[in-house]
């Protein structure tokens, strides 16, 4: 966060991942639009959420990041926010009974539009087109039209996003949240029975416990942690147009802020360190998140903290692990070790999706429920040899009843991949999938808890 950095340094950054505008009067126009829109988030939002996740550094507070890989203009409605949102608080009531520490929500969402891809083109049939890039570039449809970059779309994101905030906004200060509503949270979801009880016997508990605090005079009408709720979003900064053209000076501090949202992450093909991406993500001072995958050395990290968070602020640096079910002991011990080495201060977390990504036997890009709980123990377990903290997790999850990954306690076939598989881009834990993972992920949270109890 140099005074000398501005907004726009990014362009003379080796850029990958991007879309090319062939129409460069139409992207004119389209940033200019949006440079002259409000920001979607305030600096000070971004500054509470960097202080929150500076607690989960010190394993004070644990960060939950979940939501769609990439959100789609057509599969946009209040049910889907309401459902996802819901799913959210469900794994956030969940892991705060397992932690026994405030579970900073943010979603994958107001935002999550643009996405690298791992070929330029794609193959149909013998027909080569450009690849789909996120609904904020182009068009998933299979034809040639379709696939060409239009900037229009940014404006498109932007309406989106805002409406999607404003709704979960609504959400969380108007009444749904409050933590009175915990059984009604598990309404209308198509919840594995085991699940479904073992969450109701958790609201059960929970619903005790607020009579006493009742009875003993604290309400939502006194206490409005119980009546409201922080919900912060986050996307990858990969359209670095769209998030030049919102980036803004806050008034409070003088410093840049990406308008965005309030986290912006840095995704592990875009992570080089003389990058157009890491250029953009270092002069903005929201909470950044590094992808960290199988191919980061520790030289790039030494190098990537550094830029990106050069005063060691606690908060400004979440490290997203993301190896694979099977790869975690091979990676993450030899980073954590640059990080203690640095004497960094980041939040560690595990994002069990990315690594874990297959093609099933009826063709479906797939995720095995087993791969994505195997490489969160492993996380949990590495961290708990290095004596270093698991500060939380990283989720593509949807509220609704898809079939996208294989496996859980509703058992998900390969068969059944074709009934409800609706993604726009990776497979999604449903609803029941998602839940059952928070429990798994409790139940790691309270043996920690129970070790450090007997430590003292
Ligand atoms: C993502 O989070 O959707 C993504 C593309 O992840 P990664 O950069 O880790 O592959
Ligand atoms: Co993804």
């Amino acid at each position: 966060m140099t005074s000398a950095w501005k907004k726009s340094d990014w362009r003379s950054k080796e850029r990958i991942q991007m879309p090319e505008y062939t129409d460069i009067a139409a992207l004119n126009a389209a940033e200019s639009r949006l440079s002259s829109y409000p920001p979607l988030v305030f600096a000070g939002e971004a500054r509470s959420l960097k202080a929150k996740l500076a607690q989960a550094s010190e394993g004070k507070a644990f960060l939950l990041q979940g939501g769609d890989c990439a959100e789609s203009f057509s599969e946009f409605s209040a049910d889907m926010i309401r459902d996802t949102y819901r799913v959210m608080l469900q794994m956030a009531v969940v892991l705060t009974y397992g932690a026994k520490v405030p579970v900073i929500k943010v979603g994958r969402v107001a935002g999550q539009f643009a996405k690298p891809r791992s070929g330029a083109t794609e193959t149909v049939d013998g027909v080569e087109l450009p690849s789909y890039r996120g609904d904020i570039v182009n068009d998933i449809a299979f034809t040639e039209g379709a696939r060409v970059p239009n900037p229009k779309r940014m404006l498109q994101a932007y309406t989106q996003a805002a409406a999607s905030l404003n709704l979960l906004r609504a959400f969380s200060m108007g009444g749904f949240a409050d933590i009175h509503h915990v059984h009604e949270w598990n309404l209308g979801f198509a919840n594995a029975a085991g699940t479904t009880d073992k969450y109701k016997e958790l609201a059960n508990r929970i619903s005790d416990s607020l009579d006493f605090m009742t009875a003993a005079g604290v309400n939502s009408g006194n206490a409005n942690s119980l009546h409201t709720v922080n919900f912060y979003t986050s996307h990858e900064a990969l359209l670095l147009e769209y998030e030049e053209a919102l980036c803004r000076i806050d008034s409070t501090t003088g410093l840049p802020v990406a308008g965005s949202g309030h986290m912006i992450w840095i995704g592990d093909r875009t992570r080089q360190p003389d990058g157009a991406h890491v250029e953009f993500a270092r002069g903005v001072q929201n909470p950044i998140g590094l992808k960290c995958g199988p191919t980061t050395t520790v030289e790039d990290l030494k190098v990537l903290m550094s830029k990106l968070n050069p005063e060691n602020e606690a908060g400004r640096l979440t490290l997203i692990a993301r190896f694979g079910a099977g790869n975690v002991g091979d990676h993450l011990p030899r980073l954590i070790k640059a990080v203690e080495e640095e004497g960094a201060k980041v939040v560690w977390t595990c994002d069990p999706m990315h690594g874990n990504t297959i093609k099933s036997t009826t063709g479906y890009k797939t995720r095995p429920f087993d791969s994505i709980l195997r490489e969160v123990r492993e996380f949990f377990e590495i961290h708990k040899a290095e004596d270093t903290i698991p500060g939380g997790v990283h989720f593509e999850m949807t509220g609704k009843d898809v079939t996208e990954c294989t496996g859980g306690v509703r058992a998900v076939t390969d068969e059944d991949l074709s009934d409800r598989y609706h993604t726009a881009c990776d497979p999604r834990l449903n609803a029941s999938q998602s839940l059952e993972l928070a429990f798994l992920v409790a139940q790691e949270l309270e043996q920690r808890v129970v070790a450090q109890r007997e430590a003292v």
